[in-house]
């Protein structure tokens, strides 16, 4: 059941709770992607989001909390993590910190790990995490390897009746999943999101190691395949054959010659791009053809995300 926010958002934020606090697993919005969420807590509730995605255990969970003082209870944050929590929280990044000792959180959660990744969501899911008091764990809301979720519907898509409730909140903001920093001995970039690594870099004041901006070409066997559609996908394609979908971005000529072609952003924007990325992806796809050619993207802001999503898309199937 699809349930609208806009029409009554206290109403199903109030219902979002009781829900999670019943054990249930719901759909909910987030200004990245839709998360597949359960009190982070509830030890069998969280089963049933592996269980329910197909997720390997070894893989946790984000924890996503309220506030500050929510997430001292559950991690412990250095004055580096804190600066970063003030600078950008409510927002699209996490942060892998320390467990707290006195962290309820079952290993389910976790994987079994000392660390916990943390993020502060902004809007309905924040409310909804600060009506329930506690943490909500959310991977995005698609099976495990497939193109997730930015609307509702995308949810009822992958899942069916088997989430009894989807909260549609609209087509997500920033349309790509957060940025992660692995806070622990040092600042490392684990996944490049929605918060750009210049905007973390110029508040550290030094250079973040990990993925860089060159980074582009990595050994294909060394990429897992992940947000990948049922279609092949060929990357930086400057034209398309006649069975192939095409994802532009900028001008093309091509634009209005078939409905086989999809443009992330007529005018370059990347932030209007990444939030195109994963629903053009699935339209491409619903298209039936055998290989959707992605034009090339700069690796610039958002850029570095939805360059390393698409890699992932494009990598060899497992
Ligand atoms: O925007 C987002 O981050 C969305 C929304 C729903 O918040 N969530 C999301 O979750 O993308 P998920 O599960 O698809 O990706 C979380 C990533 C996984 O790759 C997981 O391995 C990593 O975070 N992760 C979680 N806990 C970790 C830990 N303690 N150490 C290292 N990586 C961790
Ligand atoms: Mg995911």
């Amino acid at each position: 059941m699809i349930i609208d926010v806009k029409t009554d958002p206290d109403h199903a934020a109030s219902l979002a709770r009781q829900s999670l606090d019943c054990g249930e697993v719901i759909g909910i919005p987030t200004e990245t992607v839709y998360g597949l969420a359960a009190d982070a807590t509830n030890e069998a509730a969280v089963r049933r989001i592996f269980e329910l995605k197909g997720r390997p255990a070894h893989n946790p969970l984000i924890c996503h909390c309220a506030d500050l003082e929510m997430v001292r209870s559950y991690a412990f944050l250095d004055p580096q993590s804190e600066r970063l929590a003030r600078a950008f929280w409510p927002g699209p990044l996490t942060m892998v910190l320390r467990k707290a000792s006195q962290s309820r959180l079952p290993d389910v959660t976790t994987a079994g790990l000392g660390t916990v990744a943390i993020r502060v969501p902004e809007g309905f899911s924040r409310d909804v995490i600060a009506a329930l008091g506690r943490p909500v764990a959310a991977p995005s809301a698609n099976i495990s390897g497939k193109v997730s979720a930015t609307q509702a519907r995308h949810v009822e898509d992958d899942f069916g009746t088997a989430v009894e409730k989807v909260f549609d909140g609209g087509k997500t903001a920033i349309g790509i999943e957060s940025t992660i920093l692995m806070m622990v001995d040092g600042v490392k970039l684990l996944r490049p999101g929605g918060l750009s690594l210049d905007a973390i870099e110029s508040l550290l004041g030094f250079e973040v190691e990990g993925i860089g901006h060159q980074e582009a070409i990595v050994a294909p066997g060394m990429l897992s395949s992940h947000y990948a559609p049922r279609a092949a996908v060929r990357l930086n394609a400057s034209s398309f054959a006649d069975d192939e979908a095409f994802i532009a971005f900028g001008s093309h000529s091509a634009e209005c010659k078939t409905d086989r072609v999809f443009n992330l952003s007529p005018s370059a924007d990347l932030n209007e791009a990444a939030s195109n990325l994963y629903s053009m992806l699935k339209l491409a796809d619903a298209t039936g053809t055998a290989a959707i050619a992605i034009a090339p993207i700069p690796f610039l802001g958002l850029g570095v995300a939805i360059n390393d999503r698409l890699r992932r898309a494009a990598a060899p199937r497992n």
